[in-house]
């Protein structure tokens, strides 16, 4: 072989196990049989002492504790450990099919994604036994421009081991016992007036790509038909019903504990015992890419994912909010099956 053909050969080879084959076959129903050979990554499974760790490869000589809690916004100095088995992801998945990126978790057993408690107020710590309304939030990050530099690092949210250059997000938020909506994130502010302009943008249509604090983004549900009279008479920010050809589809912006419920287009199913939860959420609520006028995600493209579990302290040791989050994985949207 000439030294081209064979360059040629190592790139095709590196192209192709890298690349994420199109998988047709994922229903988001609570049956994971469809996942079964979808690659699986591993997460640390955490114990109650604390003595099981992550480590960033941004910051090699840090380690983290795999659950910690939700409100240390910097690598060093690292968060403290607080124990919650139903953040404690062990395994999780990534796959795609032609119009939507779907996400795997599980944690441990006995461990229960989505779970909150009802009350009438946040969980009080001088007042432990009074009910609370607990909040989770199932998180899918993705760095889509496959740029560094843009969107935040996952540290400036709390979350670790961090990583930089996430873009944009897809969650479901469970609050006071049940679920309460589904939700896309715009990462590409540093603050009000960039948050601002972001929500003009977004309305119509577009996606924005910029350097980015965490705390400064917009947060929106989007349908593909016209949110029911309830839901828009309780949205906080809209409906905006997006300009053509997108017209049947609205977005309504948002925040964190919105009077829900808010049925939007990412859609969710969890296993019998609660451990294993699926995800989908279609690549038409990232918008259009204001930069290149194209489906902000779309085949073809490289991307890293990471996912996180957060929860509020209800069910901790100690009893403060509690994340988990997995390592960064880079994922290729091939159009082709494997
Ligand atoms: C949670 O739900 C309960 C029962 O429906 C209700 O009494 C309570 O006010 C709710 N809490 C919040 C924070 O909305
Ligand atoms: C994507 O993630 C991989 C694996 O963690 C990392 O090596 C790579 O640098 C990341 N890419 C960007 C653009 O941050
Ligand atoms: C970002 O990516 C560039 C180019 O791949 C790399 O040189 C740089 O070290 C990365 N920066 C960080 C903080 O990961
Ligand atoms: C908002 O952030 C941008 C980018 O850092 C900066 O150029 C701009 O001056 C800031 N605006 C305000 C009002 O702080």
């Amino acid at each position: 072989m000439s030294i081209l053909k064979q360059i040629f050969f190592i790139y095709l080879i590196i192209h192709l196990v890298k690349s994420d084959p199109i998988n047709r076959n994922i229903k988001i129903d609570g049956n994971f049989d469809d996942w079964k050979n979808v690659p699986s990554y591993t997460d640390p499974e955490d114990n109650i002492d604390g003595t099981v760790y992550d480590r960033s490869p941004w910051f090699p000589s840090l380690k983290f504790p795999d659950c910690h809690d939700a409100d240390t916004f910097q690598p060093d100095p690292i968060p403290t450990h607080v124990y919650n088995p139903n953040v404690n992801i062990v395994e999780f998945k990534i796959a795609h099919d032609d119009t939507s990126l779907y996400a795997y978790y599980r944690v441990v057993d006995g461990g229960v994604i989505g779970k909150t408690s009802v009350g009438a107020n946040e969980f009080d710590k001088n007042n432990p036994s009074q009910s609370s309304a607990g909040r989770y939030y199932v998180i899918a990050t993705v760095d889509i421009d496959n740029d560094n530099t843009t969107g935040y690092w996952l540290h400036g949210g709390a979350y670790h081991p961090t990583a930089p250059g996430f873009d944009g997000n897809f969650e479901v938020e469970f609050f006071n016992g049940s679920f309460n909506q589904d939700v896309y994130l715009d990462h590409a502010a540093n603050n009000n007036t960039e948050v601002n302009y972001l929500k003009h943008e977004n309305k119509r249509n577009q996606f924005i790509f910029r350097p980015a604090i965490y705390e400064s983004y917009t947060e929106y549900i989007y349908w593909k038909h016209k949110p029911t009279s309830s839901e828009s008479k309780r949205c906080l920010d809209g409906p905006y019903r997006l300009p053509r050809p997108y017209s049947n589809n609205y977005i309504c912006f948002t925040q964190d504990k919105a009077p829900g419920p808010f049925n939007g287009i990412i859609s969710y199913s969890r296993s019998e015992k609660g451990n294993e939860f699926e995800m989908r959420a279609p690549f038409e609520g990232f918008l259009l890419n204001k930069d290149t006028g194209r489906p902000t995600l779309q085949l073809g493209m490289t991307i890293n994912i990471s996912l996180s579990l957060e929860t509020s302290g209800e069910d901790s040791t100690p009893r403060d909010w509690s994340s988990d989050t997995a390592a960064t994985i880079q994922y290729t949207l091939s159009d082709s099956a494997a």
